[in-house]
């Protein structure tokens, strides 16, 4: 079955290690990312953005959701990424999502802590856990667009408050990566990661995980990160795994012959994330 974060985010926390969250897309999305958490024995968060479900139907999700994760035999989690509304976090949590984000981050302060906390007491009664977010973090994620130059790094003081009230279970704060490529290399602020880290029982969430240096995924888990989202990285590896297949060979048509190897590009993208954030083995 499907279980919430808190199954394995307080000890990723307590050893110093993070779980990854992969976006999935499709199904051959779901069955690289499954792949490469079985063959690594690791916990794993598949992340279901709002995009996703639309194009995918949200039953779809749920079933293949739980199918990879009978299959698999490691925890699994079923995570709603950047949930938009209370609506949307309940629809998700009846078809079965054992786990969700609500992204208020648009919103003041204030009104972000009141809708979380609303969010957590639903969740939290059918044994759902909650992710929340503070700061905005840049670049586009499906719907989702923020300029860089109004992407705003998290205050620490308003990100313990913003703790301490709603006790979500993971904490997203925008810490200087972005969503999608980056132009340059992301500067990350290690000290607010630090900071709040200290001050809060629940682990901190790296967004935007895609092209991050290793040595500073390395440094953000030492200093309390414990879940690292990863969409990008796979969709490059897809996408260009599939056009340089259809640009060697013009006349192929069975999508089986480029999906195939699109998805085995993928498990190795999966698999050294899951290395490199220490889960592998921990399940
Ligand atoms: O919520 C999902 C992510 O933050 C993914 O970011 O596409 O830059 O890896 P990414
Ligand atoms: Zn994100």
């Amino acid at each position: 079955p499907l279980v919430p974060m808190t199954e394995f985010l307080p000890r990723a926390k307590r050893e110093g290690f993070a779980v990854g969250q992969f976006n999935m897309n499709n199904l051959e999305f779901t069955q690289a990312i499954i792949q490469a958490a079985k063959e690594e024995r690791s916990p794993l968060i598949f992340g279901a953005s709002e995009g996703a479900i639309k194009y995918m139907g949200l039953k779809n999700v749920v079933a293949l959701a739980r199918v990879a994760a009978e299959e698999a035999g490691v925890p699994v989690a079923l995570h709603l990424d950047h949930g938009s509304s209370f609506e949307m976090v309940m629809k998700c949590i009846q078809a079965g999502f054992s786990s969700v984000m609500f992204d208020g981050s648009h919103y003041p302060l204030e009104e972000n802590i009141r809708l979380t906390k609303e969010v957590v007491k639903a969740a939290h009664a059918v044994g759902v856990s909650v992710e929340g977010e503070l700061g905005t973090i840049g670049g586009v994620e499906d719907d989702l667009s923020v300029d860089e130059e109004d992407a705003q790094l998290a205050n620490p003081d308003d990100a313990i408050r913003f703790w301490e009230e709603t006790k979500v279970d993971a904490m997203a704060i925008a810490v200087g990566t972005a969503h999608g490529m980056y132009k340059g290399e992301p500067k990350i602020r290690f000290d607010i990661i630090e900071k709040v880290s200290k001050n809060i029982e629940a682990p901190i969430v790296l967004h935007g995980g895609s092209g991050v240096p290793d040595e500073s995924i390395r440094k953000a888990i030492s200093l309390g990160v414990g879940k690292i989202n990863v969409n990008t990285e796979n969709q490059v590896a897809c996408t260009n795994t599939i056009r340089e297949i259809l640009n060697a060979k013009p006349d192929l048509i069975d999508p089986r012959k480029y999906l195939g190897p699109a998805r085995d590009a993928m498990v190795e993208v999966v698999r050294s994330k899951i290395r490199l954030f220490g889960s592998a083995g921990k399940a």
